[in-house]
């Protein structure tokens, strides 16, 4: 599978390239002390489009832009949330909005994950951190075309239980008949509580039974974490084109014109964030 096949970026007029349209924050959900939920819907009522795996560029007039994963479904209505964590001045400005406001959004822009190739497979879903965010966008879709799908396994690691994403949603899917989940927390600080697994994400990779021939690993995290959640996936002999990463670069504009995103002779907000392994594994830079 080659998910540079699936998108050149959106088949949008260019205007609508460049063009913020308007959009009302509906509600705004804390996450963590650092990380907040949006929910926005279009001001003209139009849909978003938007694919799991895809991202928006962000904008608070007056402030900046900044790309932001899609963090939900299409399949669950003609809403699009992001979650954000407070990095710096444009994410402190979103952090300070209240619902009713306005903000600007361009895209969806960038590949996605490929859900018709993955129809009928068991499907390994791991991601690390604020990865999250992207991959609960994937989660959704396969919750809500579960037939679609063989066996579904979701791993989840935070480096601690305070960093934990989505933890209500995560008890669901741990609670769920039709899904496998499991956590780690990297470590404990002193005086919390914890009764769950205690590790790097690697260590939920390695006892799980994987048939090879019929699996697709999704992995999103932090840029440290790819090498060994590869390793892992490659032992379990899982070949490049079965396993999907989505890479995160310093971007401007979104759209192939600025080369601030580039790997090599990638662009990584047309030609990703989503690629397949096999695409950049020769690239030293990417992983
Ligand atoms: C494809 C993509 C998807 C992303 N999805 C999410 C998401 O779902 N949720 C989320 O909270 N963040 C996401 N990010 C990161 C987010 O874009 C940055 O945190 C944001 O641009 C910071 O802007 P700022 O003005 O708040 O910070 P600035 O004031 O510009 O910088 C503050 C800090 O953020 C770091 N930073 C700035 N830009 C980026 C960047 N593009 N990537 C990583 N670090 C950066 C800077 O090094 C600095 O340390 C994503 C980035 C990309 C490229
Ligand atoms: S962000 Fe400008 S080319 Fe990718």
């Amino acid at each position: 599978m080659d998910s540079s096949a699936v998108s050149k970026s959106t088949g949008q007029p260019p205007e609508a390239l460049y063009r913020p349209f308007m959009c009302k924050v509906e509600s705004v959900r804390d996450l963590t002390p650092t990380e907040k939920l949006f929910r926005l819907t279009r001001l003209d009522g139009q849909a978003f489009g938007h694919r799991p795996g895809q991202f928006m560029q962000v904008s608070v007039l007056g402030i900046g832009e900044a790309p932001i994963s899609v963090s939900s479904s299409a399949t669950r209505g003609d809403y699009l949330e992001l979650g954000v964590r407070k990095a710096g001045t444009l994410t402190a400005a979103m952090h300070e909005l209240k619902a009713g406001a306005t903000i600007g959004l361009r895209g969806p822009f960038g590949t996605f994950f490929d859900t018709d190739a993955m129809k009928g497979k068991d499907l390994l879903l791991i991601s690390g951190g604020c990865g999250l965010a992207p991959m609960r966008a994937l989660i959704q879709y396969v919750e809500d075309r579960r037939r679609e799908f063989a066996r579904v396994t979701i791993l989840y690691g935070a480096k601690s239980p305070q960093d934990v994403l989505y933890a209500d949603e995560i008890a669901q899917w741990q609670r769920s008949q039709t899904l496998a989940c499991q956590l780690t927390v990297d470590a404990i600080p002193g005086g919390t509580c914890w009764d769950g697994n205690i590790g790097l994400i690697t260590e939920l990779i390695r006892p799980l039974e994987i048939d090879p021939a019929r699996t697709i690993a999704a992995v999103v995290g932090p840029p440290v974490m790819y090498p060994f959640v590869i390793e892992q996936l490659e032992k379990k002999r899982l070949r490049p084109e079965q396993i999907l990463v989505s890479l995160e670069r310093y971007m401007k504009c979104g759209v192939g014109k600025c080369g601030h995103c580039a790997i090599e002779h990638l662009y990584c907000c047309m030609d990703g964030p989503v690629f397949s392994l096999a695409q950049v594994m020769s690239l030293r830079s990417a992983i």
